[in-house]
């Protein structure tokens, strides 16, 4: 039992960055098999709308939630084939959040710049 740890916070936000990335698969495979309908259908959705803010925002997200899954994958995958992994799990948690902060401050930052530079 995690009993509300580190561990149980570790496995929700795997999940929940996991499933956020498939929903946004679904979302990319339906806007991209648009072009099958031509220039227009394709242009009024990936060009019209995901210019705007709230798609450039989710954007945004979901590329945070893609780089925390690869890094939470990595601890999962530590655990699963180094068996003294699992005593570790807790401070691998926390390299997790490092790693994932490293990354996603400046690359976030840059896909916002559009918020300070208009
Ligand atoms: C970027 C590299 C990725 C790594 C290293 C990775 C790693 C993992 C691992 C190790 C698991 C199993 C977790 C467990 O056994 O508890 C997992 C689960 C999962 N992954 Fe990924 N994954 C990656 C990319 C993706 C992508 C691109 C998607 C979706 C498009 C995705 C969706 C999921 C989902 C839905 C689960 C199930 C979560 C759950 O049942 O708790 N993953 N991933």
């Amino acid at each position: 039992m995690y009993r509300g740890q580190e561990g149980q916070w570790a496995y929700y936000l795997h999940r929940l960055s996991g499933l956020a990335i498939v929903v946004y698969l679904v979302d990319h495979v339906q806007s991209i098999g648009r072009a099958a309908w031509g220039r227009e259908a394709y242009n009024s959705l990936v060009i019209d709308t995901y210019t705007g803010p709230v798609y450039r925002l989710g954007l945004t997200l979901v590329v945070g939630a893609v780089l925390y899954h690869m890094y939470s994958g990595w601890r999962v995958m530590i655990i699963d084939f180094w068996p003294p992994g699992v005593r570790y799990q807790r401070q691998m948690f926390y390299g997790v959040w490092i790693l994932f902060l490293l990354t996603y401050l400046p690359w976030g930052a840059y896909m916002l710049r559009w918020l300070w530079q208009g």
